[in-house]
């Protein structure tokens, strides 16, 4: 983890589990390039038990901030010293930074969905109602985003048995949101049938494993057909690959964005955290670009 003696040259990094997929190093590295930073971003692939270990030990790390994924975003939390409001309440941490020796956790993820929903899906989200599927880590970072923003029902599906997990998202936003309508159903045909009625964006928020990434979870013949010309937006969080989600809805004949606008912007995000400096987007999507298409 010793990276360098020089006192200058600021380090970050990306902790997961696996990282295979990562492509912050190239987004992060391109705005330190953009603003003559002396700073340097990596990819640090480490097991449960060495990411406990160096968080124990997070004191002496040559570290100035860091970006954690799957599956630490809760698992970092108790070794911080502070929690910023979003991080706080989305209980999930992808941003860490060095401030004045000690550590603080941010959630940028909640601002990258809002803020790719809004410029790249042209979607304001005040007054609609939403299906969301899933209720980890990143679903609640939506339904934070959704509730700040004053959606009017947010119907949150998942799998019966996690669902502890979606009766705490559910009762954690209802209490802080009162003007949205939070409720949650376990994920079937006819709950998905119920939740789509009349909403105007459904989001994605699972996660894919190996030989997963071809399910469906919405049955294509219960995506609604487009009616009166009214589209709706179908937002699915996963950036590197398109699922059957998106192409069934394109299909059918709705508006569909993908992950990588918010892989944009929560990144943006998490740099103008740690440096104070206006994150240059386009760049960073050049970046981003790049990087998935040389794998
Ligand atoms: N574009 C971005 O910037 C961005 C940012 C953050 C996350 N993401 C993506 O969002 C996804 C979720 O991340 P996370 O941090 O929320 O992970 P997480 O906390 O591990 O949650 C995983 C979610 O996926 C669901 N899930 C997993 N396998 C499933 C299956 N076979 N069938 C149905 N549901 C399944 C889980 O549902 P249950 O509740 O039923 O267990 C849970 O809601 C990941 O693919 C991640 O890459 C993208």
């Amino acid at each position: 983890m010793r990276v360098t003696g020089d006192p200058e040259l600021k380090v970050y990094g990306i902790f997961g589990y696996p990282l295979g997929h990562t492509v912050s190093p190239a987004i992060q590295n391109c705005a330190f390039d953009y603003h003559k930073l002396k700073s340097i971003y990596f990819a640090f692939e480490r097991s449960p038990h060495r990411f406990r270990y160096l968080m124990q030990n997070l004191r002496s790390l040559m570290l100035d901030g860091f970006n954690v994924t799957v599956p630490y975003k809760r698992t970092v939390i108790p070794y911080l010293d502070r929690l910023s409001p979003e991080a706080q309440a989305v209980a999930a941490v992808n941003t860490v930074k060095k401030k004045n020796g000690r550590w603080v956790g941010y959630n940028t993820d909640c601002y990258g969905f809002l803020t790719s929903l809004r410029k790249e899906g042209r979607f304001n989200p005040r007054g609609k109602r939403v299906l969301l599927l899933g209720a980890g880590g990143a679903a609640r970072a939506v339904a934070y985003g959704l509730g700040q923003s004053g959606a009017k029902e947010v119907r949150v599906i998942n799998r019966e048995k996690f669902r502890e997990r979606r009766e705490n998202l559910v009762k954690q936003f209802k209490k802080m949101f009162p003007r949205t309508k939070f409720e949650g159903f376990s994920l079937n045909g006819s709950n998905l049938e119920r939740g789509l009625k009349d909403v105007q964006l459904v989001v994605d928020a699972t996660s894919t494993s190996k030989g997963d990434s071809n399910r469906r979870l919405i049955p294509v013949d219960l995506i609604p057909k487009v009616r009166e010309g009214r589209r709706l937006l179908f937002f699915d969080l996963v950036y590197y690959k398109t699922r059957p989600f998106l192409k069934d809805a394109k299909r059918k004949g709705h508006q569909v964005l993908d992950g990588k606008g918010m892989l944009v912007y929560q990144g943006a995000k998490a740099f103008e955290v740690w440096t104070g400096k206006r994150a240059p987007i386009r760049e960073m999507r050049q970046a981003l670009h790049d990087a998935l298409h040389s794998r």
